[in-house]
């Protein structure tokens, strides 16, 4: 029991704690669940900021007001500027072979262990409603939820990409998002703006060419394939580091429709991969 609170006060009738200055106090005792911060440590008011004495001013240092305020001030989270339409799933990793003498990390050399994953694909330049199936990269994110930790992999299903620096990747979406004066075409890469942006960079071909090609209009998610995002350096036990970089290969192989079959079906069924995908999770 807090000796600050006052257990005499008339609230004490309503089976309610209540502090110096009158205020309700609920608190989780017994076998309710406390809550906690996002850090895990339990919350002991989540209803009065802390304050400096009775009447005094809010404490900066409540770090519990602060969380919640800061938690409320972004529960809207406005519309992602890129990769905007994404489908995801729920998965397992399981590794076949160890990769001791690259790593230590445990998931990379426990073989046969399953690892729960939650995969995220992805669309970059329409808006969220958009179609699943216009000519465009598709994303590939990962995180998994490792014993030591979450580890998150982010990559395309394009091993290379468009630009070298940062600096240039705000124009390069500018521009293959619709055109500033008609806000069209929504999800497509092949129109105006595009073209002039990679005209003038030749840095872009490489990955022009991959995204002109088959691969940009893919048949399924289940069919693409994903390429790590960053070069990664793994050390093993003995402090020697490997420059790797992860690829995922779909089982049923890389599979695209043509650009005949991609317009019917956008019109058809502007949610074509997403169906695919939960409708193959239903059935198994
Ligand atoms: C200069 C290079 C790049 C910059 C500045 C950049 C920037 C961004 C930004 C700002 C987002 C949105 C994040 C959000 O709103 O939460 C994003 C998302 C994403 N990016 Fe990049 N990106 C770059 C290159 C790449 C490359 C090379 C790949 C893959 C190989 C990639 C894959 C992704 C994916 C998959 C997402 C969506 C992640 C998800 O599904 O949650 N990006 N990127």
């Amino acid at each position: 029991m807090n000796k600050n609170i006052d257990h005499t006060h008339p609230a004490k009738d309503m089976n309610m704690e209540r502090g110096n200055g009158g205020e309700t106090h609920q608190r989780a005792s017994d076998d309710t669940k406390v809550l906690t911060t996002q850090q895990g440590v339990p919350i002991s008011d989540n209803q009065n900021s802390l304050k400096a004495g009775a009447r005094g001013p809010t404490l900066l240092e409540d770090f519990v007001l602060r969380e919640k305020i800061h938690h409320f001030d972004h529960e809207r989270i406005p519309e992602r500027i890129v990769h905007a339409r994404g489908s995801a799933a729920h998965g397992y990793f399981e590794l076949t072979e160890s990769l001791e003498e690259y790593t230590t990390a445990k998931i990379l050399i426990e073989t046969g262990k399953q690892t729960p994953l939650f995969t995220r694909f992805s669309t970059v330049a329409g808006s969220k409603g958009s179609k699943d199936t216009p000519r465009d990269v598709r994303g590939f994110s990962v995180k998994v939820y490792t014993e030591e930790g979450n580890w998150d992999l982010v990559g395309n299903d394009m091993p290379i990409f468009f630009i070298q620096d940062a600096m240039k990747f705000p124009d390069l979406v500018h521009a293959v998002k619709p055109e500033p004066d008609r806000g069209f075409p929504q999800a497509a890469s092949a129109h105006d703006t595009f073209w002039d942006f990679v005209s003038l960079s030749p840095e872009t071909m490489h990955n022009l060419i991959w995204l002109m090609s088959d691969r940009g209009i893919p048949r399924s998610l289940r069919m693409i394939e994903g390429f790590g995002i960053h070069s990664y350096r793994l050390i093993n036990k003995d402090g020697k580091s490997t420059f790797m970089r992860f690829h995922w290969k779909p089982v049923l192989g890389v599979q695209s429709t043509t650009w005949d079959e991609a317009v019917k079906i956008s019109g058809a069924d502007p949610d074509y991969h997403r169906r695919d995908l939960f409708e193959s999770i239903n059935n198994g």
